[in-house]
Formats: structure tokens, sequence, C-alpha cells
């Protein structure tokens, strides 16, 4: 098993990555039970699939469930009211911790209802993709979804606990994980060359499910996400808009494909990403040879990395103008992440949209 800590003073806590703890879950979230319970929020998939996997693991502890319908829908104000009046019922109190068992949507959703209800009471995250496990459940942004946008309700609240267990994503389908899978490159990107000279060489191992190269990937990649995090826990610094490497490009990609099948957002960020260090290399600032090495790499774990193969070659404006609307701005300019290398993302806030519009013309 191995460990990484989240060190944020009072609010730290330990990433537990290892095959088969799911099995184990009694040793970890046994003395979060009271009177034998423990309340778990998932979603219908998940615990179809896993709920009676984590309940034999937990073995006299008895899981409670509370569930929503799966998908990015559940994150919503009806999701949030129907997760919080099932903990209100089941008779949750400050001093619980309650289990989220899931993927992404189930993470942020339980986050926020963990924050909330009787003014805040703890959680622990059970992540089931690999972009939970790599991403989502650490950090303690959670989040719903509103009319106005994606996220925009939210707040900062860390886990006790992430217990990761690689084995359980052997029913995902292969396109998530291959998506989940461009957040780990992401992290190798920002600021762990030898994490991208390592994928470069285990990338097969990793999509194909072979656990300890999986549990290597995640954990290299928690690690990452940890450093940042610690230094920087609620984004006021600036260092934490580093982890938006290939996401201010992605979500604009997004935007343009309607947040539809056509481009998952873990395929964003790989062409995000692909994007990022060309637009980085025509300016000077990355080496050309490190930009064709990232392009490469997705190429070869077929995420995607050309523009024009999801008819999106001549399309710069309208890219441009997702990014203007772009919820992360700030004083009215979008920050860009850029770099120097592979391993060296910088933050950029002085970019002009119209150079951005036209190298994504340029760009195939
Ligand atoms: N809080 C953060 O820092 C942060 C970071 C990145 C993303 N997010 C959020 O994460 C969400 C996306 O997360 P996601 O991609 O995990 O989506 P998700 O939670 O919707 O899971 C994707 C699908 O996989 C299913 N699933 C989950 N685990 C499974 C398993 N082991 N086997 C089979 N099916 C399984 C789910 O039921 C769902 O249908 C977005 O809402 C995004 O905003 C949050
Ligand atoms: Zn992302």
């Amino acid at each position: 098993m191995r460990t990484v800590t989240v060190s944020l003073g009072e609010r730290s806590y330990d990433v537990l990555i290892g095959d088969g703890l799911l099995g184990g879950a009694a040793r970890h979230l046994g003395r979060f039970a009271r009177d034998g319970r423990l309340l778990v929020v998932s979603d219908e998939t998940v615990w179809r699939l896993l709920g009676e996997q984590l309940q034999a693991g937990l073995g006299e502890t008895t899981a409670v469930p509370i569930l929503v319908a799966s998908g990015e829908g559940s994150k919503s104000w009806e999701g949030l009211r129907v997760v919080v009046d099932q903990l209100l019922e089941h008779g949750v109190e400050r001093s619980d911790v309650i289990v989220a068992f899931g993927g992404g949507v189930v993470g942020d959703l339980t986050g926020f209802a963990a924050a909330v209800v009787n003014r805040g009471c703890g959680f622990v995250q059970v992540p089931t993709t690999l972009l939970a496990q790599v991403d989502s459940s650490v950090g303690g942004k959670t989040a719903i979804n509103v009319a106005a946008g994606k996220n925009l309700v939210g707040a900062f609240h860390q886990p006790s606990l992430v217990l990761i267990d690689p084995g359980v994503l052997e029913t995902l389908d292969p396109r998530e994980v291959r998506a989940g899978y461009a957040e780990i490159v992401k992290y190798a990107l920002i600021e762990d060359a030898a994490l991208f000279d390592w994928l470069e060489n285990h990338a097969p191992a990793v999509l194909a499910g072979d656990r300890d190269a999986r549990a290597y990937a995640i954990a290299a990649a928690v690690a990452g996400k940890a450093r940042i995090v610690e230094e920087d826990e609620r984004e006021t610094s600036g260092r934490r808009a580093l982890l938006n490497l290939g996401h201010t490009f992605g979500h604009a990609l997004e935007a343009e494909t309607g947040y539809s099948d056509r481009l998952r957002h873990g395929e964003a960020v790989a062409l995000g990403c692909v994007l990022a260090f060309d637009f980085s290399a025509e300016r000077g600032l990355c080496p050309a040879d490190g930009a064709a090495r990232v392009r490469a790499h997705f190429e070869c774990v077929g995420l995607p990395t050309r523009l024009a193969a999801l008819g999106l070659a001549g399309k710069g404006a309208r890219l441009a103008s997702h990014m203007q609307r772009d919820k992360k701005r700030e004083g009215g300019r979008t920050a860009f992440i850029l770099a120097r290398g592979i391993g060296k993302a910088v933050v950029d806030r002085q970019i002009d949209l119209e150079d951005v519009a036209a190298f994504l013309d340029r760009a195939s």
C-alpha cells in the first residue's frame, strides 16, 4: 500500500492507495462508524456494481446507502436536496463522517452535502473512477452545477481520508479509463518530468489494468496534486491554477462540442495539453521537441491530439469566445497555463485572446 499525506495543518489527511483496499475497508473505515453504521452516498451504477464488495469489506459495520442517479445531472440543487434530506432522515450528526463512494459526481456532491449539513460534518472519499482517483477526490473542492454554469456553487471542504483501490476500475469503460489517464499525464507535464518518462514506458500497462503500474501512476499523480494543494489550498496565490493545464483550451473544446459524448472531459484535456504545449513552442517558450513528445504520447494511447479530427479546425474565433466566457477569468483576463518544457508549467495572465484565436486557426 502507498500513502500520500496531504499536509494542511489540522485539515491534513492521508490518501491510501492499494490494490484490494476495498476488501479491507473495515480496517480503514470502521473507526468512522457510529452504532455500527456508516452512511454511504453513491450512484446507482456504482452501488449495483460495487456495493456488495464494499459491504463485504466493511464486515460487521453496516453500510447505509444513499443513492442518486448516475451522471452529471445529480450534481444539482435537486441532487443536493435529496442527499441532505436523506442524511438528516438517517440522523446524521455533526461529528459523523459520511462516505462518498463513486466517481467525481458523487465525490463533489457528497463533499458539498457534508460541508453544509449540520453546518458541516466529516466525509471520506472512496473514488471509483480513474478521474476521481487521481483528481477530484483529493484537494477539497466540492460543488454542484447551477443554471449559470458548472461548479459555481460549492465549498472547500477537505475529506478526512481518501481510500483508493485501483481494483475497482475493472468494471470501468476503457474510454473512461483513457480519459482519466489524460489527467495523470497532466500532473507529469506540470512539474514531474520523471513521471512523464515513466509514463512513456508504462502507459500500455497502466491502460491495460496492470495493478502495480496503476497504483504507481495514481500515487504519483496524487502526490503531484497534493504538493500544489498544500501550497495553495484555496487558489489564492495562483499556484493551484497550474492544475488547469490543458483545461483552458479543453473547456473551450468541450463547450464547442456541447459537453457531449463527442468529447469527454479527459479527452478535451489531452488535446488541450497538446495545444498548450504547441502554443508555448510557437511563442518560443518551450522547445519544439518537448511539444512533439507530448503530442506523440497522447497519440500513442489513443487520446485526441488534432482539432481537425474533431471537426474543430479553423474555429479559432469561436473557441476563443468560449474562453472569454470562461468563469475562471479574473480581472477580465483569462489565465493560460503554458510550459517552458515537460514538467515546467507556468501561469501566464497576459495572453491576448486574439493571438490564441490566430494560433488555433493555424493549428491542425
Ligand atoms: N473536485 C474536483 O477537484 C474535481 C476535479 C475534476 C473533476 N471534478 C468533477 O468530477 C466529475 C466527473 O467525474 P467522473 O468522470 O468520475 O464522472 P462520474 O462520477 O459521473 O462517473 C462516470 C460514470 O462512471 C460510472 N462509474 C463510476 N465508477 C465506476 C466503476 N468502478 N465501474 C463502472 N462504472 C463506474 C458512474 O456511475 C458514471 O456513470 C465532474 O462533475 C467534474 O466537475 C471535480
Ligand atoms: Zn480535469
